[in-house]
């Protein structure tokens, strides 16, 4: 489905009431301590009948609701939102993308194009990045001539499998939740390798720790040694590292992908990335820290320009929890709300010039910001409240420090047939990424 495609379907539903941006506002304001989306229906049975026996009482927050969910998350949300962990990252998810840029060098063509299975390699970096962050460990993904049974290769593969093994088992005919069909059998056994990796590296984590000094080379403790020291429990961290990686992957993969499409083919804005993060590095081989990239302030407004008008994650649903009254109407419990935000950011009665792609709209006035309407609930890319995605402070982290090593040094364009954007199970660019990438010279 293209764009327009995708926000005319869409709007029937939504917009049948002149303020159904206001019924998103009042739903999501009286969601309650415990929201509810619905989501992702083959993990809920992996988690809650296949595996009961390993995921028990507390089996995360991916798929999970209620009271065990707000037990789990309320475990697990300080150290993963808290800033002074996020900034522990900065070098490690540095180093990461300093490799993968190397690797994207040596994969040039003659004409210095990058391959047309391009995003395979945003992918693998995406996989180094949440390894690093989560497992405590680099799992060696970028690694170039990987050998078909080795232990990168095959996470490589059971992350594509596992994303395209959802698509189809979600999407089509769901005869899995009455036999367990071949796909369905391959979902488990992938799910079961991810399990069996993220215990081993916790049990690492945790042998690094008892044998002293935290085991890993920062000062402060990793998120790993932060989980495993307050809750004294390796199951709970595995757990936490799983949900991390099954959702902090393919949401970050495509969302790269369509920001370094949308920065290829704007050149005027590719120049104004470029000099805002010269000045901020007029060393490009200065380490990045923290101080650094608070000051890429169009950086992270092109950012939200791109989420506003291509939303990675379409929309989002809530189940509602109790009876409610929501701008007159009555809607009983267990009603399934959506909130498409890829319409709602598009939309001209909540984002003046809502058509124009103007990143300047999320500056301040004081920064040379478009003062146009910018309502606060119009683009909600990851999501609203309690339930917030967990993990979107890594997510900028680790977009910002990809976009500013990458602009610093290269340039980037495309050359190629424009490409539509389409949904599948995300909202990104449908083709292939051959990005022509020129070194600069300042
Ligand atoms: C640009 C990339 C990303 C986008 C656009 C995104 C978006 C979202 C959205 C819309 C939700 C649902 C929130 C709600 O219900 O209100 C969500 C949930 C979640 N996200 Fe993300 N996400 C991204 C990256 C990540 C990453 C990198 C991680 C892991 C490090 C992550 C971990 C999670 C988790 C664990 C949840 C479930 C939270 C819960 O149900 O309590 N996300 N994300």
């Amino acid at each position: 489905m293209t764009k327009g495609g995708a926000q005319d379907r869409l709007k029937p539903e939504f917009g049948s009431a002149t303020n159904s941006y206001e019924k998103h506002t009042m739903c999501y304001r009286h969601e309650g301590p415990t929201p509810f989306r619905p989501s992702m229906p083959c993990l809920v049975k992996y988690k809650s009948i296949v595996r009961k026996d390993f995921f028990g009482d507390l089996p995360g927050v991916v798929g999970v609701h209620g009271e065990p969910w707000r037990e789990f998350r309320s475990r697990v949300q300080k150290p993963v939102l808290q800033l002074s962990t996020v900034k522990r990252y900065v070098t490690p998810l540095e180093e990461v993308t300093k490799d993968f840029l190397e690797r994207c060098e040596q994969l040039l063509d003659d004409k210095s194009e990058l391959p047309h299975d391009f995003d395979n390699e945003i992918h693998k970096w995406s996989l180094e990045c949440i390894g690093r962050v989560a497992l405590d460990t680099r799992l060696g993904c970028l690694e170039p001539n990987l050998a078909p049974d080795s232990e990168p290769q095959l996470i490589i593969n059971a992350a594509k499998h596992a994303l395209r093994n959802v698509a189809i088992l979600e999407l089509k005919m769901p005869f899995w939740r009455y036999f367990p069909t071949p796909l369905w059998t391959k979902y488990v056994n992938n799910m079961n390798f991810f399990v069996e990796i993220c215990m081993k590296y916790i049990q690492n984590a945790t042998e690094r720790m008892k044998s002293g000094g935290g085991g890993s080379v920062m000062e402060e403790p990793s998120l790993l040694e932060r989980v495993l020291k307050a809750e004294n429990n390796e199951k709970l961290a595995c757990i936490m590292a799983l949900d991390l990686i099954l959702v902090g992957i393919d949401t970050i993969s495509m969302a790269v992908c369509s920001i370094l499409y949308q920065i290829a083919t704007r050149p005027v804005e590719q120049e104004k990335l470029h000099e805002e993060i010269r000045r901020v590095f007029p060393d490009p081989s200065e380490p990045i820290t923290y101080q650094h990239l608070d000051k890429l302030i169009y950086l992270k407004a092109f950012i939200k320009e791109v989420f506003r008008v291509y939303s990675t994650v379409i929309g989002n649903g809530r189940t509602l929890q109790e009876d409610a009254v929501i701008c007159g109407y009555r809607i009983p419990r267990g009603v399934q709300m959506v909130f498409p935000t890829i319409v709602t950011g598009n939309m001209e009665e909540y984002v003046s010039d809502s058509n124009a792609f103007r990143p300047d709209r999320w500056l301040k006035a004081n920064q040379g910001g478009f003062e146009g309407k910018l309502h606060p609930f119009a683009s909600l890319p990851y999501g609203y409240g309690a339930r917030m995605c967990l993990g979107r402070r890594f997510a900028d982290l680790e977009m910002q420090i990809l976009l500013a090593k990458l602009l610093r040094s290269y340039k980037l364009e495309y050359h190629h047939k424009p490409l539509k954007y389409a949904v599948t199970f995300m909202y990104a660019p449908d083709g292939e990424l051959k990005f022509k990438m020129t070194k600069r010279n300042s």
